[in-house]
C-alpha cells in the first residue's frame, strides 16, 4: 500500500511516519511537506534513506504539483496532518490558517477525486467542539458535540471537517476524520506549552502561564494518537469520525509545576501573563466509540509519557536549540515581548 503523509515533517506527523515504517513495513511512505517553520527535514533523517520513503517538498495548495504527485505515485491513502496549528499565530494572522487548513485540504480531495483513492483520512482536533465550562466535570466532547469554535485555529479545522464531509456526501470521496486532543511527546515545536516550558526551564527564562493557569487540557502522547489513526486507516468505515483521547485533563499550572518539579527547577520562574485572547477553558475528550469499534486504548500513562519527553528534549538539545534560533527569536520577542506580567 503507498500512503501520503502531508505534514509529515512537522510533530505528530513525523511521529506517524515512525509509527507507520515499524508497524507496517511492507507499506510505502510518501511524505509531503512544504517545510514551514514548524517543518523540519532533520526530523525525517532516521527514514531518509529508506526504500520504502520518499520526501516531496509540495505544498498542499499548489494545486499542479497535488495533482502531478497523485498522477506519479497513485496513493491508495492520503493521512492529512498538514495544517498551521498553533493557536497563536491564528490570531496574529488568520490568513494562513484559512488557507492551508481549508484551500489545501479541498486541493487534497480534488487529487483524490481525480485520481481515485481507498481513503481520504483528515486529521482533526478538539478544538472545534469549543470548549466545557470548568464547573461541568461530568461534561464532554462526543462525536456529535455540534462545532462551536473559539479561534481562527479552531474555525479553519472545523471549516474543513465540514468539506471533508460535504465531499462524502456529494462525491462519495470515502473519507474519516479524527478529532484529537493535545498532543505532546517527541518532536514537538518549542512555541507549545510543554516543549516551551521544557526549553525555557532549562534556560532558567520565565516560564509564561496565560492568565491563571486554571485552563485544562486533555492529554495524549503522541505515539497513542498515531495508533489510533492507523487503526482508522486501516480498519473504519467510510463517513465516520472519531474523538481520540485518553481522559487524562490537567491545568496549565499544574504541568508547568510538574515540569519544574522533573527539571528540579523553582515555581518562582513561573510568570503568570496577559491571557490568550478568547482562550477555551477546558476540552475533554470521550474516546468511547473509537474503543468500542475499533479497540483503542491509550497505552503511556502521563506520568509515564511526560517523563520520556522530558528525557527526550535533554538529549536532543542540538534538535531544538536549532530551532530556537533565528525566525523563532523574533516570534518569541513579538508574542511575549510586551505581553504584560500579572502580579
Ligand atoms: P505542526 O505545526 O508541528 O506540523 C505541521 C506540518 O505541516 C509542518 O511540517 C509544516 O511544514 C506542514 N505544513 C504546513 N503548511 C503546509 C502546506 N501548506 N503544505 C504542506 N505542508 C504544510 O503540527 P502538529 O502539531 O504536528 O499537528 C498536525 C495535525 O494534527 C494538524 O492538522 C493539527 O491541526 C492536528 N492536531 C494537532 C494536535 C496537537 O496537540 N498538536 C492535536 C489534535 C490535532
Ligand atoms: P498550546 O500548546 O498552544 O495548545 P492549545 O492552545 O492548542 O491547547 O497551549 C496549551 C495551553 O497552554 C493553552 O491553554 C494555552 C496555554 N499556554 C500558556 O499558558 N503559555 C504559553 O506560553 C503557551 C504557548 C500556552
Amino acid at each position: 500500500m503507498k500512503i501520503i503523509v502531508t505534514g509529515g515533517a512537522g510533530f505528530i506527523g513525523s511521529n506517524f511516519v515512525f509509527y507507520e515504517r515499524k508497524k507496517h513495513p511492507e507499506d510505502e511512505i510518501l511524505c509531503v511537506d512544504s517545510l514551514t517553520y514548524a517543518g523540519n527535514l532533520s526530523t525525517l533523517e532516521p527514514v531518509m534513506n529508506d526504500d520504502k520513503f520518499k520526501f516531496f517538498k509540495i505544498d498542499i495548495r499548489d494545486r499542479d504539483s497535488v495533482y502531478r504527485l497523485f498522477e506519479d505515485e497513485k496513493p491508495d491513502i492520503v493521512v492529512n496532518f498538514a495544517a498551521e496549528s498553533h493557536v497563536d499565530r491564528s490570531i496574529e494572522n488568520p490568513t494562513i490558517f484559512l488557507e492551508t487548513n481549508i484551500i489545501g485540504t479541498s486541493v487534497l480531495m480534488d487529487a483524490c477525486r481525480k485520481y481515485g483513492i481507498k481513503r481520504y483520512h483528515q486529521v482533526s482536533t478538539d478544538e472545534v467542539y469549543g470548549d466545557l465550562p470548568l464547573d461541568r466535570p461530568d461534561m464532554f466532547f462526543h462525536e456529535d458535540t455540534p462545532i462551536h469554535t473559539s479561534s481562527p485555529y479552531s474555525t479553519s479545522k472545523a471549516s474543513a471537517d465540514l468539506l471533508v464531509m460535504a465531499y462524502h456526501r456529494t462525491y462519495g470521496l470515502p473519507v474519516t476524520i479524527s478529532r484529537c486532543s493535545n498532543n505532546y511527546g517527541p518532536y514537538q515545536f518549542p512555541e507549545k506549552l510543554i516543549p516551551l516550558m521544557i526549553a525555557n526551564a532549562l534556560a532558567d527564562k520565565p516560564l509564561p502561564v496565560y492568565g491563571e493557569g486554571k485552563n485544562v487540557r486533555d492529554w495524549l502522547y503522541v505515539e497513542d494518537h498515531c495508533k489510533a489513526i492507523d487503526l482508522i486507516i486501516r480498519n473504519a468505515k467510510d463517513g465516520e469520525t472519531y474523538n481520540i483521547g485518553g481522559h487524562n485533563e490537567m491545568k496549565n499550572i499544574e504541568i508547568v509545576k510538574l515540569i519544574c518539579d522533573y527539571l528540579d527547577k523553582p515555581y518562582s520562574l513561573i510568570e503568570h501573563v496577559e491571557d490568550r485572547k478568547g482562550h477555551d477553558m477546558r476540552y475533554a475528550i470521550d474516546p468511547t466509540k473509537i474503543h468500542n469499534d475499533l479497540g483503542w486504548l491509550p497505552e503511556t500513562a502521563f506520568a509515564d509519557g511526560i517523563k520520556k519527553t522530558i528525557q527526550w528534549y535533554l538529549d536532543n538539545k542540538p534538535w531544538w536549540e536549532n530551532i530556537i534560533s533565528g525566525d523563532y527569536m523574533n516570534y518569541y520577542e513579538k508574542m511575549y515581548g510586551n505581553r504584560k506580567v500579572l502580579d
